[in-house]
């Protein structure tokens, strides 16, 4: 996966369940390819392994937990996202938050099974403890805009910047995505001019009546 990207976490909308999220994945794909640009996805859980064996473009679980596996119900372990077919994994989402310490191990033992990372922030102060974790990315997401249409690379931009600033002092090698609101060509490229390297989002595309063409529109601005 090459920077910049564009990740669309399909979060748990109708729009991406089941044979719906498979159709979304495959627009991803064609529009991936048809503009060589790098365009990730992160499935809903139950439907990973199954859309990951179909779609060549990267695929993330939404959420991991950090038991290794065994006897557990209900859990997401990282090695049956690896198994499946996942290349990785958000952690920490605004809307699934865990604990500092959980984060931590998920993405240690993230690293020992070679899948990458992406650990959401919800300010500068998160996206900074984030980075010194190491992981593949941070990806700063104030909460307030999610789901708004109100770009946080134009509402906000002073949390892009200052994440990415903030980051690249602890380590350059995280890479730094911003998400909320994101819509548009405009603000796929907003992000790229304050530092960002990719962008998060999801109702955007999941729930357009024509994601493709809103895919297209995105990637106009990498
Ligand atoms: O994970 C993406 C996210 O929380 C942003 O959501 O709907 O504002 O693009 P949305």
């Amino acid at each position: 996966m090459k920077p910049p990207l564009i990740v669309i976490n399909f979060k748990a909308y109708s729009e991406s369940a089941g044979e719906r999220g498979l159709a979304l994945a495959r627009i991803c794909q064609a529009v991936a390819r048809e503009t060589s640009t790098s365009i990730a996805i992160c499935p809903q859980v139950q439907d990973l392994s199954w859309i990951a064996r179909q779609v060549e473009i990267p695929c993330f679980a939404q959420h991991a937990d950090r038991f290794e596996p065994g006897p557990r119900t209900g859990y997401t372990v990282l090695e049956g996202i690896k198994a499946g077919g996942g290349l990785g994994t958000l952690l920490n989402h605004s809307e699934h938050h865990i604990l500092l310490a959980e984060v931590d191990e998920a993405v240690e033992r993230a690293r020992s099974l070679g899948l990458l990372a992406i650990v959401c922030a919800n300010n500068t102060r998160v996206s900074a403890t984030a980075a010194a974790l190491h992981p593949y990315a941070v990806a700063v997401e104030p909460p307030a805009l999610i789901g708004t249409g109100m770009a946080v690379s134009k509402a906000d931009p002073e949390i892009v910047s200052t994440s990415v600033e903030t980051v690249k002092g602890i380590d350059e090698k995280v890479l730094v995505l911003c998400g909320a609101g994101i819509t548009t060509g405009e603000d796929v490229r907003a992000a790229i001019e304050l530092g960002a390297e990719g962008v998060l989002l999801a109702s955007g595309v999941v729930k357009a009546k024509n994601p493709g063409a809103v895919l297209r529109d995105l990637t106009s601005g990498l």
